[in-house]
């Protein structure tokens, strides 16, 4: 790679010569983005984009030729008004970010492209001959066109994306007090998708894997701790629980004491991106509806790789597109979900095998759950999980908003149309096991 620093910036330069920039490195990480806005806008089969943090670009020379196309409600294109060059692109949603159309750009910048994004858009002419990850939607890293909820940036560098990660789980600050709010902490059993059945059918992976006392194991994600109590009453084993949101932490901690796993269990604050713990520090990483929420996914799934003894396994549920949603169905979804982006049952294998994992069973589940019913009795029934997340009474709508405002109200409704999408195959769960090999 070249040697650049601040003092030795890369430059680009339009066709036509008129515009001329200068860009600071490091960047913030390279892919190459299929969709059909790309295409047309550069008019190629697909554009290479980089991003860098706004002030690290300085336009040198014809900045008066620099126009900026709005191509959605919070992105743009700038482009020459005098050549037509297709060269940055910015997003209300990501304001301090520029994207850099990697063409015009001469000579090395610090990343290689990371992967392919939007490949459901990929043109019948393109052979790609690569083996880099390849993803549907975007993921690796955003574009200014699609930087909705589904396709916030999700780059290669630390700082922006724990900042992401931390923006993401915001979600769930609000959730823990609006229920805290109303006294429901101590009361509140699960906090994903099929109760207790789904934390039963996850730990009978773990059957056969010779779980014991003697075993460390991770919650990633653990939210409230649910999963890792569970866990650790079946199996005997010590398990360490880690969520981003300090209020989770809080929670867990408290609903833990006095239980009888309490010695078993501890729980710590910290990123999925940035694990406070030791490489090789566990036999099994475990996480139940969490990973939906975790910005630059390859980072995550290395992340669990580097924690994991050889050997150990990865074994978790994660919130998958389902086969019937649309494009704005899943925005949508993904926005009120406070989800970066979702993989598929499809995307998840090339995910896992660059981290170094092999897979040894994935299955979709979730429609199963999506069934309104007697939770209690069968550890199912979504409308009861709604009414618990949703942190509101559905027949007190008034008192509610009176309490947490119309917004909160609103954004609740639209988390509730989780049993909908589940019920019709827009959304799916896949659980997964993979192993790091010995
Ligand atoms: C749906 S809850 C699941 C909680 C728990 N696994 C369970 O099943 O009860 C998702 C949890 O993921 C946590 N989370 C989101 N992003 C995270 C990140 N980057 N690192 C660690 N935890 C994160 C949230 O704070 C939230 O508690």
């Amino acid at each position: 790679m070249g040697q650049n620093t601040p003092e030795n910036p890369v430059r680009g330069a339009c066709l036509c010569g008129a515009i001329r920039y200068e860009i600071e490195l490091p960047t913030l990480g390279t892919v190459h983005c299929h969709c059909t806005m790309c295409r047309r806008w550069n008019g190629a089969g697909y554009t290479t984009w980089f991003a860098v943090p706004k002030d690290h670009l300085r336009i040198v020379a014809g900045n008066d030729h620099l126009q900026r196309y709005q191509s959605s409600d919070h992105a743009g294109r700038l482009f020459c008004s005098a050549c037509g060059s297709s060269l940055f692109g910015d997003s209300s949603r990501t304001p301090d970010v520029m994207y850099i159309v990697r063409g015009p750009v001469q000579g090395e910048i610090d990343t290689a492209p990371a992967g392919h994004q939007c490949i459901e858009s990929l043109v019948p002419w393109i052979e790609i001959g690569d083996e880099l990850p390849r993803r549907q939607g975007a993921g690796v890293l955003t574009t200014p066109q699609d930087a909705t909820p589904m396709s916030d940036p999700q780059t290669q560098l630390a700082p922006s994306s724990s900042e992401q990660a931390l923006r993401a789980a915001g979600l769930y600050t609000h959730i823990n007090d609006l229920l805290d709010a109303q006294g429901r902490i101590q009361g509140f059993i699960h906090y994903h998708l099929g109760f207790q059945h789904a934390t039963e059918a996850l730990a009978d992976k773990l059957e056969g894997l010779g779980v014991d006392s003697s075993w460390r194991l991770l919650d990633l994600c653990c939210g409230w701790g649910v999963p890792t109590r569970y866990v650790a009453g079946r199996f005997g084993c010590r398990i360490t629980g880690i969520d981003i949101t300090q209020r989770s932490i809080d929670f867990a901690r408290k609903v833990t004491e006095g239980t009888d796993v309490e010695p078993l269990v501890s729980f710590r604050q910290g990123s999925a991106l940035e694990l406070p713990v030791e490489a090789g520090a566990f036999d099994l990483v475990w996480s139940q509806d969490g990973f939906c929420h975790v910005p630059d996914r390859p980072r995550l799934l290395a992340e669990c790789f580097r924690v994991l003894r050889p050997g150990g396994h990865l074994v978790f549920t994660d919130w998958l597109r389902g086969e019937f949603i649309t494009p704005e169905e899943l925005r949508v979804f993904c926005e009120a979900w406070s989800f970066p982006g979702v993989e598929t049952l499809a995307s998840y294998p090339s995910l896992l095998a660059t981290a170094g994992f092999e897979i040894v069973s994935q299955e979709e589940v979730g429609c199963e759950y999506a069934v309104a019913g007697d939770s209690e009795s069968v550890g199912r029934g979504l409308p009861s999980f709604i009414q618990r997340v949703g942190a509101g009474d559905a027949d007190d709508v008034a008192k509610f908003v009176k309490a947490h405002g119309r917004k909160a109200h609103l954004e609740r409704l639209e988390r509730e149309k989780m049993d909908i999408h589940f019920a019709q195959r827009k959304m799916a769960l896949g659980r997964f096991v993979c192993v790091k090999p010995a």
